[in-house]
């Protein structure tokens, strides 16, 4: 550390930790200090940092350091501010406000902020910093409107404020930055309409307004200059699209998102004239058919969405020479047979249309990962071409007329999401996906599929929602299934099966952990499709129905947070096993319309997600246990129609529960007294079940943990 003339030091995609040492004030020619991707939050600026007053660049990004801004930036002599001419600390949880240095930074040309948890407005300070040629504030909490005087820092080749708390207008001045390449104010609050004079931004290449409250219209004039354009973002605003119908677009533009911007009811002309690769018209109130020229002029666009409109007609029959890649056309009034696909597709979303016909037998798509039919007329049998689909990790075939049995698929390994449901299929459960072993998501409810559910289910460990009710299943649940160890939703209702519930329920250790939620919404994000975003699969839409609290909600799947046991409407014999009580996590228990016997388990009351519990009819026998009121998440119960007998239990909870006939939960147990049944509990009844049984019985938390660590 002696080494005083060094004079660029880059320790940058380490692990280094700890603070650095004093002695690096040492270095008094230090020119570039680069100590970026040491994801050390504790690293800070050690205090003797006087004599680097020669300190051109220095680059803090990806460190995740937790600090004031206003702390780092006063740690820098006044030597370093005047000097310094690029200052990177992206990615780090520097908070507060930036402070005023007034015009201190004057040689700087590169400040990039972003991904920090910066607050306050765009501070007044930066107008002196006339050289700055890059701006980057996006993903703060900055707040208040977009000053004009930016528009004087005409230097400016990149500025993005995206992802931020920003309201008012674009300004006018904007129109000054005459060097600009990169404009990006996507997600905040922006709104009115925008200014005519971005129309002259001639070197300008990004411009992303998304996912603002833009309104107005746009016009020929918005984009009269704009000469550079490669990619234009207009989408998720309330803007209207009126471009004269000869309006041609610069000829550098590669990809066009206008998604929920008002351009129909018909294909406006100039859209045959783009000659782009990415072209996004989702939700744009167009309607009728297709025009004559519309395939040819996009058979070279890769990602096409024209999903939320009212389009109608058929597709081309043979769409194999086109170049598509992602192809969106979900949820318009598409009608005919599926064409021979794209041969270069990875994915395409159908669903929500009315396409009948078969899956065609000579489905070729050999890099096809989704694929998305649900909700059309599709019939007939899955054809075996399907099984050629071998880099398929998503099929939704749910909500057709689909017939006879899966075809055995042998090329098929990578399925996380196999949704079949509400068809008429039948036959076992497919023997191929016990290769699948990545299979995530496995939904075939409302088909006729029968015979047993096999051992090696317990195989498929990560599996988290496994949907079979409303089929005929029968014979043993498998044990194997408790080695799920990620299951989070289980339904098997309305089927044959029969003979106890599997013991060791404590082993699906999901359920057993309560869970914070910003830990799904990360399992979400993580649980990616193999590189596809996250926008993307939020986009397929896959939805599923749960029966909770007596009714059917409809869940989207990435909100899908729902931990959930329905064992339902099947012959289920024997005891409910004591150690479901250590599922903790669990929102949902239905065990209803089985032949359950024995007594409700005394710890009931340690399940605290319960909102939901239904045991009715079944042959439950014993007292309601008093735990139940430690429940205090419940907000529906129904023990009716079981031998139930003894007093209820009587809680804060409990009695708020079905407030509008509060002897439904418990009506067909005969042996059941005290409120809110009319039958008073004698005095027999309230001596041994009442008071001494219950207290006797009480629930305590404490004991059951450290038994349960004990276990
Ligand atoms: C390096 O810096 C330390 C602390 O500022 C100082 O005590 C020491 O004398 C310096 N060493 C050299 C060689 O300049
Ligand atoms: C900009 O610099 C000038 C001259 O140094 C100074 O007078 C002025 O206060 C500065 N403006 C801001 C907003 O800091
Ligand atoms: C449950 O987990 C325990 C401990 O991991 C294991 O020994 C046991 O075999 C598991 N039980 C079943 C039925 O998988
Ligand atoms: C439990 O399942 C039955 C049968 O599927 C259903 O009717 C009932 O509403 C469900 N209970 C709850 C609480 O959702
Ligand atoms: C229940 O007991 C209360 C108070 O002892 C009495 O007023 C009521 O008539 C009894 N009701 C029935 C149905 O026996």
């Amino acid at each position: 550390w002696k080494a005083t003339s060094l004079k660029y030091l880059d320790l940058g995609n380490n692990r280094l930790f700890g603070q650095f040492p004093d002695t690096l004030g040492n270095m008094t020619n230090l020119q570039v200090l680069d100590i970026s991707e040491n994801w050390n939050p504790h690293m800070m600026m050690a205090g003797n940092l006087e004599n680097l007053c020669g300190l051109e660049i220095i680059d803090l990004s990806y460190n995740y350091i937790n600090g004031d801004i206003a702390v780092l930036m006063e740690s820098l002599p006044q030597c370093t501010r005047k000097k310094l001419q690029e200052m990177d600390l992206r990615y780090n949880n520097f908070t507060g406000t930036l402070p005023n240095l007034v015009s201190d930074f004057t040689r700087l040309r590169i400040l990039s902020l972003s991904g920090n948890n910066l607050v306050g407005s765009i501070p007044p300070w930066l107008v002196n910093l006339t050289r700055l040629t890059t701006l980057e504030l996006f993903s703060n909490h900055l707040t208040g409107s977009i000053p004009p005087w930016l528009g004087n820092l005409t230097c400016l080749t990149s500025l993005e404020l995206s992802d931020n708390l920003l309201t008012g207008s674009i300004p006018a001045e904007f129109g000054k930055l005459m060097y600009l390449t990169i404009l990006d104010l996507s997600s905040n609050h922006l709104n009115e309409s925008v200014p005519a004079e971005i129309g002259s931004l001639v070197n300008l290449i990004f411009l992303d307004l998304s996912n603002n409250s833009f309104t107005g219209v746009i016009t020929e004039e918005h984009l009269a200059n704009l000469t550079s354009l490669k990619q234009i973002d207009l989408s998720l605003n309330n803007f209207k699209i009126a471009l004269n119908s000869d309006w041609r677009a610069p000829s550098t533009l590669e990809s066009a998102w206008f998604a929920s911007c008002q351009m129909g009811p018909l294909f406006p002309p100039w859209l045959q004239q783009l000659k782009i690769t990415e072209l996004d018209i989702s939700t744009t109130s167009l309607k009728g058919e297709f025009p004559d020229w519309f395939w040819s002029a996009f058979s070279n666009v890769t990602y096409l969405d024209i999903s939320n409109n009212q389009i109608s007609g058929n597709l081309p029959a043979h769409m194999d020479s086109m170049a598509f890649e992602k192809l969106y056309l979900r949820s318009n009034r598409l009608t005919g047979p599926i064409p021979t696909l794209p041969t270069n597709i990875t994915l395409l979303d159908i669903s929500n249309n009315t396409f009948s016909e078969t899956i065609p037998s000579n489905l070729v798509a050999p890099r096809l990962e989704i694929l998305c039919m649900h909700s059309n007329q599709i019939g007939g049998y899955i054809p075996e071409s399907i099984c050629k689909l071998e880099q398929l990790i998503y099929l939704d075939l749910s909500n057709n007329i689909l017939e006879g049995e899966v075809p055995q698929c042998f090329d098929t390994h990578n399925i996380e999401n196999l949704i079949l449901s509400n068809n008429s299929l039948s036959g076992k459960i497919p023997a191929f996906l016990q290769n699948n072993t990545s299979l995530e998501f496995l939904d075939l409810s409302w088909n006729k599929f029968s015979g047993r559910l096999p051992t090696w289910i317990g195989n498929l460990v990560y599996l988290r929602f496994l949907v079979l009710s409303h089929n005929e299943f029968s014979d043993n649940i498998p044990v194997n299934i408790t080695k799920l160890g990620h299951l989070q939703y289980l339904d098997l209702s309305h089927n044959n099966f029969s003979g106890a519930i599997p013991r060791h329920l404590s082993n699906l250790t999901f359920m057993t952990t309560l869970q914070e939620e910003s830990r799904y919404m990360v399992e979400v994000e993580v649980d990616s499709m193999g590189g596809t975003t996250e926008f993307e699969a939020d986009s397929l839409g896959q939805i599923l129905s749960v029966n909770t609290k007596g009714q059917q909600l409809i869940y989207h799947r990435t909100l899908a947070y729902f931990v959930s046991i329905d064992l339902s409407c099947n012959s289920l014999t024997g005891k409910i096993p004591t150690d479901i009580t250590s599922l903790a996590a669990l929102m949902n228990l239905n065990l209803s319309s089985n032949q359950l016997s024995g007594q409700i388990p005394n710890m009931i009351g340690a399940m605290q997600s319960l909102e939901s519990l239904d045991l009715s009819q079944n042959k439950l026998y014993g007292e309601i246990p008093s735990s139940l009121t430690n429940l205090t998440s419940l907000s529906y119960l129904d023990l009716s129609y079981n031998s139930l007998s003894g007093r209820i239990p009587s809680g804060p909870q409990l009695d708020t529960l079905n407030m509008d006939n509060q002897t439904l939960m418990y009506i067909g147990n005969n042996g059941l007294c005290g409120p809110p049944v009319h039958k008073n509990c004698s005095g027999n009844d309230a001596y041994i079940h009442g008071d001494l049984e219950s207290s006797k019985e009480e629930f305590d938390p404490l004991t059951f943990y450290f038994g349960l660590v004990l276990g």
